[in-house]
């Protein structure tokens, strides 16, 4: 475990903020990877890179307040120390200039913005879905829009209360686009778990290659505890990141439930 100090600390929407730090090996992860943010005297939590700079020898993480842990982290500011694990697990597949669909919600866009760059480098053609509940809950709406204008490609936004964009779930503006005949290399999304077994369904249904990024309790993060598992799969050793195929197989579990620490189900 690396301490690093924080470079600065950015809202950017209700009860999320990112935490930008200077760490190489970071800076050089892959877009899809996580670290281990350890909170002194408190917890160690898995977050995903939601930013790689290595130019600047940059990193960063974006974090939701969800619980003890990231409330801590909440209240950190510019300067304070933390610890980095990582990065661990593996990453989405980049292709060059292909045609995919980027699905995502919450802070699912924090692994799907740096996808998002990556593959813009790569000339891909994007259509971009994000999903929110209101406009004030988008993430990362000004840096997507910035990089698709750039690129030949889309961002296509869906808020619940219609605030922003078109009105309702983010699953049925990319149901329209696969209903209209749009044809896609490939589907990437991350968010809730419910949003992306939907979107493995409509990817099964029109035959698309499929990538999501699972999130499931990790203690170790290197595929030794087993706290992680989803069916014969450990998240942070065969993933984050699983292909459709792989979902399949454990079809029962995915978008349905998780063990939690004690190793009970929990609903997801
Ligand atoms: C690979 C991976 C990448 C992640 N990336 C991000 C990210 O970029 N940004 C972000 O905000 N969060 C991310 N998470 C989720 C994050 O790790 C949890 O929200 C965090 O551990 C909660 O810690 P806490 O002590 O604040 O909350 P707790 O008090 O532990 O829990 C509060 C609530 O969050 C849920 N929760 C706790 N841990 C997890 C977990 N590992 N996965 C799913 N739900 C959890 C609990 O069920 C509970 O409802 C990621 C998780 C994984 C496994
Ligand atoms: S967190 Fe220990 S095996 Fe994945």
């Amino acid at each position: 475990m690396r301490t690093i100090k924080l470079l600065s600390v950015t809202a950017e929407a209700p009860a999320v903020k990112s935490f930008v730090f200077n760490d190489v090996l970071c800076s050089k992860g892959e877009p899809g990877q996580f670290v281990m943010i350890w909170i002194p005297g408190l917890d160690e939590v898995p977050m995903s890179l939601s930013t790689l700079d290595p130019k600047r020898g940059h990193a960063a993480v974006t974090v939701e307040r969800v619980g003890e842990a990231t409330k801590a982290l909440h209240n950190k500011k510019a300067g304070d120390t933390i610890g980095v694990r990582g990065p661990f697990g593996n990453n989405y597949t980049v292709s060059r200039a292909s045609k995919v669909m980027i699905v995502g919600g919450g802070t699912g866009l924090a692994s799907l913005a740096p996808l998002a760059e990556r593959l813009a480098k790569e000339r891909a053609e994007i259509t971009f879905l994000m999903g929110a509940k209101t406009r004030s809950h988008l993430l990362f709406h000004e840096r997507i829009h910035t990089l698709l204008s750039m690129a030949k490609s889309r961002l296509i936004v869906a808020t619940e209360d219609g605030s922003f964009g078109q009105r309702g779930l983010v699953t049925t503006s990319a149901g329209k686009l696969f209903k209209q005949g749009e044809k896609f290399r490939m589907v990437y999304t991350c968010g809730p778990e419910r949003m992306m077994q939907k979107m493995f369904l409509l990817a099964e249904k029109f035959r698309v290659p499929f990538e999501a990024s699972l999130e499931r309790f990790m203690r170790c993060a290197i595929g030794l505890c087993g706290t992680c598992v989803i069916g014969k799969y450990r998240v942070c050793k065969e993933g984050p990141v699983f292909s459709g195929q792989q979902l399949y197989a454990v079809k029962d579990e995915f978008g349905r439930w998780r063990k939690g620490f004690d190793g009970r189900k929990t609903k997801v």
